[in-house]
Parts: structure tokens; C-alpha cells; sequence
């Protein structure tokens, strides 16, 4: 905290000194302001470690409704320690509201799931290799921290069964934090974000999905999109697909550049048994990507690391 004083102070005088600067040959002018300039920069960046420090020290004696430490002036910068939102979690956000204004429910998913919703609701054969991708970590009680949202089609299918008995449809989005065993790159992250999409009624088709896809892309990236599908595997889905949209030229995309969004399809009959849906009379899609990467192209992030990176300078661009 000395340290932290003695720099203050040294602030004050130069910023004292700053003031003289009228009483100085005008020639001089611009190298004196230079050099202040620099000491003070120093200084300003000595000040934020120290109060860093002083913000390590004892967490027990940190009141968190106080500005800075308890009953101490405010910081000379104040807005640098100043917390704001992570742009993950306002996108996430967006990413709901426009699934509500689609007439979506939003349910949360759980960061510690079980086997069962894991791979058996998902209709995975045991020992199949498709477990393989999706095997990622587990705590010594044998839970899992969930490799993707599909964890949550169960319990969305069995929450709101009860729409399809008032002739309503099941309509749910899911976003939530996921894991996976991932070599990490620019472009892969071992913790990231996904929105997965539920949609289950009497007569609904392959092309209300792509519909539905569609709508809620071109409303995120405001403005008309090309797009395309692929066949895919998922053993939750049958057909399944990869859906994929043109990178639009305004965020430096070339005709034909097709990116994939997310992995999609036809709920698989199994599934939909498993949380007690008649497969005979219903029918469903089910669609799940990365929030990350949506993110990314809307705002031309070259570096999926950033975001748990906890680097201020990147987070404080938003
Ligand atoms: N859960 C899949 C993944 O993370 C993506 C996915 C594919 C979700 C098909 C779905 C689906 O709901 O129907 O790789």
C-alpha cells in the first residue's frame, strides 16, 4: 500500500507539472507534454498492479458491495477495475430472445450430468464408437460434465409433454456451457458454449426446421443468408444432418465459402420413447451447435481461446 501512495503522489506531481506547461516556450511545448506524457503512462500502469495487489490480499476483508477496498478513496482508475458483461453471456442472450420471439421456451443445462442423459436418453448403443467423440470427462462419483446440450432433449421432452396433450407443440431452446477432451487451437476450445433446439408436434417436417434454422440465423446476422445441408451422423437423429450457412460477404466471406453452424435432424423414435412421446403420433427435429463460433463471424474473432481467456483487453472491446 506504500507503494501504492508514493506512486499517487508522483501522479499528483506530474500532473501538477502538466499545468506549467503555459509557462513554457511554445517550441518546447510539445517534447515536454511527450515526456509527461510517457511518466505518466508508466505510472498510470505501476498504480493498476498495485491496486491489483491490493485487491489480492485478503479476501475476507473485501467488502464486494464497496467500490474499491473497504472504506478507501476510490481508485484514481476506477473504470479499469470496473467489471462488465461477458460478451459470451449478452450474445447468449440474443440468442434466446430470438428463439422466444419464435415462440421458444429457454431452459438452462446442467454443467454435471449422468450417464443416462449423457448417451442412453440419446438413443447411443453401448460400446458403439459414436460414444467415443462424446466421452470426454468424469468426476470420481461418475459424473459428467456434459460434451454437448442434446443432454437436456430428455428432460425438455418430458417437461413439456403436456403441450402435445393440449394439441400445442413442444418448442424448447437449451444454450449452456459444455466440455470436450479437445487439442487446443485457435479454432477448438476444451469449454465453450451451445444452443441446443427441441421441436416435437403431430405433423411438423424436415422443412419447418430448415425454416426455423434459417429464420434464426438471418435474425442474428441480420440479413438474408444462403444455406445448405449435408448428410450427418448422430445416433439421436435419423436422417441427421449438417447445416451450414454461406459466409455473407459483409464479414469477409467469398461466394461458396459454406461454414457449418450445427448438427441437426429428425428426432430418432427411440428418443422420443424414452421420455415417453409416442413415436407412432408425434414427430420431432432437435438441432445443437457452437455459441462461440457464432460469435466469432459476427464480430471476425480469429481466436476461440479469448473467450475464457479472461484477457481484459479483449473483453473490454465489447
Ligand atoms: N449434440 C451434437 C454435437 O454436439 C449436435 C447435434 C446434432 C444436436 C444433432 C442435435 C441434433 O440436437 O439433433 O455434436
Amino acid at each position: 500500500m506504500e507503494e501504492l501512495e508514493r506512486l499517487k503522489a508522483e501522479l499528483k506531481k506530474i500532473n501538477a507539472e502538466a499545468g506549467k506547461i503555459r509557462e513554457i516556450p511554445v517550441e518546447e511545448r510539445a517534447e515536454f507534454g511527450r515526456k509527461l506524457n510517457k511518466q505518466k503512462q508508466e505510472i498510470l500502469a505501476r498504480i493498476v498492479e498495485e491496486e491489483k495487489k491490493a485487491l489480492d490480499v485478503d479476501v475476507s476483508a473485501i467488502d464486494v458491495t464497496a467500490f474499491s477496498g473497504v472504506n478507501e478513496p476510490m481508485p484514481e482508475l476506477y473504470s479499469t477495475l470496473m467489471g462488465s458483461e461477458h460478451p459470451l453471456m449478452s450474445e447468449i442472450d440474443r440468442v434466446a430472445e430470438i428463439y422466444r420471439l419464435m415462440g421458444f421456451e429457454v431452459l438452462e443445462s446442467k454443467q454435471l450430468d449422468d450417464e443416462y442423459h449423457m448417451f442412453d436418453s440419446l438413443n447411443f448403443p453401448k460400446e458403439h464408437p459414436a460414444r467415443d467423440g462424446y466421452d470426454t470427462f468424469r468426476t470420481e462419483e461418475g459424473f459428467i460434465p456434459p460434451a454437448h446440450t442434446s443432454t437436456m432433449q430428455n428432460r425438455a421432452l418430458k417437461r413439456y409433454k403436456n403441450n402435445l396433450d393440449e394439441g400445442k407443440a413442444i418448442a424448447v431452446v437449451i444454450p449452456g456451457r459444455v466440455y470436450r477432451n479437445e487439442d487446443v487451437d485457435a479454432t477448438h476450445e476444451h469449454t465453450f458454449y451451445q444452443c441446443e433446439g427441441v421441436y416435437v408436434s403431430e405433423d411438423c417436417t424436415l422443412g419447418n426446421m430448415l425454416g426455423i434454422l434459417r429464420e434464426f440465423f438471418e435474425k442474428y446476422y441480420e440479413q438474408k443468408l444462403n444455406i445448405r445441408t449435408q448428410p450427418g451422423y448422430f445416433p439421436f437423429t435419423e436422417p441427421s444432418l449438417e447445416f451450414m450457412i454461406e459466409k455473407p460477404k459483409a464479414l469477409g466471406g467469398k461466394k461458396g465459402d459454406f461454414l457449418e453452424m450445427l448438427g441437426c435432424g429428425m428426432i430418432h423414435p427411440n428418443v422420443l420413447k424414452m421420455a415417453g412421446i409416442d413415436p407412432e403420433r408425434y414427430h420431432g427435429f432437435a438441432w445443437g451447435g457452437g455459441i462461440d463460433r457464432l460469435v466469432m463471424l459476427k464480430y471476425g474473432l480469429k481466436d476461440v481461446r479469448f473467450f475464457e481467456s479472461g484477457n481484459l483487453n479483449f473483453l473490454r472491446e465489447f
